[in-house]
């Protein structure tokens, strides 16, 4: 169950969302997982997605789901906050040859998403519009199969902490400072939570994902060196620090074991319990 302050938080974001979807139809989605990132042709984390089940959380206006349609996935899901962006991504993927289900929903909560049913899970640049990191987790690992892929990448954390001064580069938050903050470049209320690297990696381990990749790597293409330093990404801010992280994880794979909590055995008796399981002398 969400708080109050945080159901505030979804419904200020989606009336701000549904305002300005269009201006960002299509402008983060893969191949590209953000700015200055190498993209999934470079990197190749999805692996090979031909007949797989693959969801998309802040699936926007579909671009990244229709790139998972041209490599071969079989089903295409995605939940996002937006009215207007599902209302977008349904016309795009109507053309589409196989399964096609899109929920306008926070990913916070689950709107009827099946669980231990796909094999890939992914977000593009959604993941900080989360208002609880910890419960949208636990919701996506339950929708994976186990060994399932989680993937995603967002702005690095240290990005909005330091701005540009001229040609120096300034701290102008602390890196250790985390909570709701509304989002600079936006005009409309967007709040997301400041969040630490860490936090993030922490975050997963605890809901159960074992973190195989982070990439903080930039990418410039030849011609970038020219660009202003005024955009909110600029190449020279993306020199000195990663202006955006990809993580790739993978649910557990089932042991076979049940889980001895959820039986209600206290802790000395899980000690025994588990000798006995794994047939060691107590
Ligand atoms: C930068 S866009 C992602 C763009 C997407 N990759 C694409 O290809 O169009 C971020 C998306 O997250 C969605 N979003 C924001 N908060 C959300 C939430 N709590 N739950 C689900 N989606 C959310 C927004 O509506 C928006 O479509």
């Amino acid at each position: 169950m969400l708080g109050a302050a945080e159901e505030a938080y979804l419904a200020s974001n989606k009336k701000s969302w549904d305002e300005e979807a269009p201006r960002f139809f299509g402008r983060t989605a893969l191949p590209v997982y953000g700015p200055f990132l190498p993209t999934e042709s470079d990197l190749r984390l999805f692996g090979d997605v031909t007949n797989l089940k693959v969801l998309e959380v802040g699936c926007g206006s579909g671009h990244s789901l229709q790139y998972m349609a041209s490599q071969g996935a079989a089903e295409l899901w995605g939940i996002d906050l937006s009215d207007t962006q599902i209302v977008a991504a349904r016309g795009l993927l109507s053309e589409c040859k196989g399964i096609v289900n899109l929920f306008q929903g926070a990913m916070e909560k689950n709107p009827g998403i099946p669980t231990e049913y796909f094999d890939i899970v992914y977000s593009i640049y959604a993941m900080g519009w989360t208002v609880d990191l910890p419960s949208t987790l636990n919701h996506l690992h339950s929708y994976l199969k186990p060994g399932g892929k989680f993937i995603f990448s967002w702005e690095h954390p240290l990005h909005s902490r330091i701005e540009q001064s001229g040609d120096r580069l300034i701290v102008a938050k602390s890196y250790h400072e985390e909570g709701p903050q509304q989002c600079e470049p936006w005009d409309s209320p967007a709040i997301m939570n400041q969040l630490k690297l860490g936090t993030y990696i922490n975050a997963l381990i605890e809901a159960g994902f074992q973190i195989e990749k982070v990439v903080e790597d930039a990418v410039f293409e030849e011609d970038v060196q020219s660009s202003t330093p005024a955009s909110w990404y600029s190449y020279q801010k993306a020199s000195l620090i990663p202006p955006a992280f990809i993580s790739s994880a993978r649910k557990g794979e089932a042991t076979g074991f049940p889980t001895l909590t959820k039986l209600g055995v206290d802790c000395d008796d899980q000690r025994l319990w588990r000798r006995v399981l794994e047939n060691q002398p107590a």
